[in-house]
């Protein structure tokens, strides 16, 4: 039998990872709308990931005989100004979303409720790949952008018209 406080927060839970559904969502849908294919389907992938997140959540509240509210999920916003813009803020949101997986560790210590300890587990493991993979993006995203900014610097003098 859960507690109530850490059903409250495991319920909380289910909110964030499902707007991480949405918001990666609706990245891939802009993604798409700026005719980068790869990047959407690599959004449109973590967002069913974030999905089986959500679920994961359900299942575990309502096996330990609690109550899984499913909750309004609030709108996602539609544009950002560029790729690194947007994967930037894929980093910042995974980040967020570790800190909440580390309060839910932090109050079921504090509660003494072990199995729930032992399940986050999963979680804590989770989030170190989905920082890991949001890096990996921006660390090749710097690459290319450099690499780019070196060409255009090297060829910046042929784009001189001469007389
Ligand atoms: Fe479900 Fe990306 O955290």
């Amino acid at each position: 039998m859960l507690k109530p406080k850490v059903e409250k927060i495991l319920n909380e839970q289910i909110q964030k990872e499902g707007y991480s559904s949405f918001l990666y969502l609706a990245m891939a849908s802009w993604a798409e709308g700026q005719g980068m294919a790869g990047v959407a389907q690599w959004l449109y992938a973590q967002a069913e990931e974030e999905k089986m997140h959500m679920l994961k959540f359900v299942d575990y509240i309502n096996e330990r005989n609690g109550r899984a509210i499913i909750p309004a999920i609030d709108k996602a916003p539609e544009d950002w100004k560029d790729i690194f813009v947007l994967f930037d803020e894929v980093l910042e949101h995974e980040k967020y979303i570790s800190e909440s997986i580390n309060d839910i560790l932090a109050l079921a210590i504090k509660e003494n409720d072990f199995a729930t300890q032992n399940w986050i587990q999963w979680f804590v493991t989770e989030q170190i790949e989905e920082e890991s993979s949001a890096q990996n993006v921006i660390d090749k995203l710097n690459l290319i952008g450099k690499h780019n900014l070196y060409v255009f610097d090297r060829d910046i003098m042929n784009l001189r018209v001469e007389e």
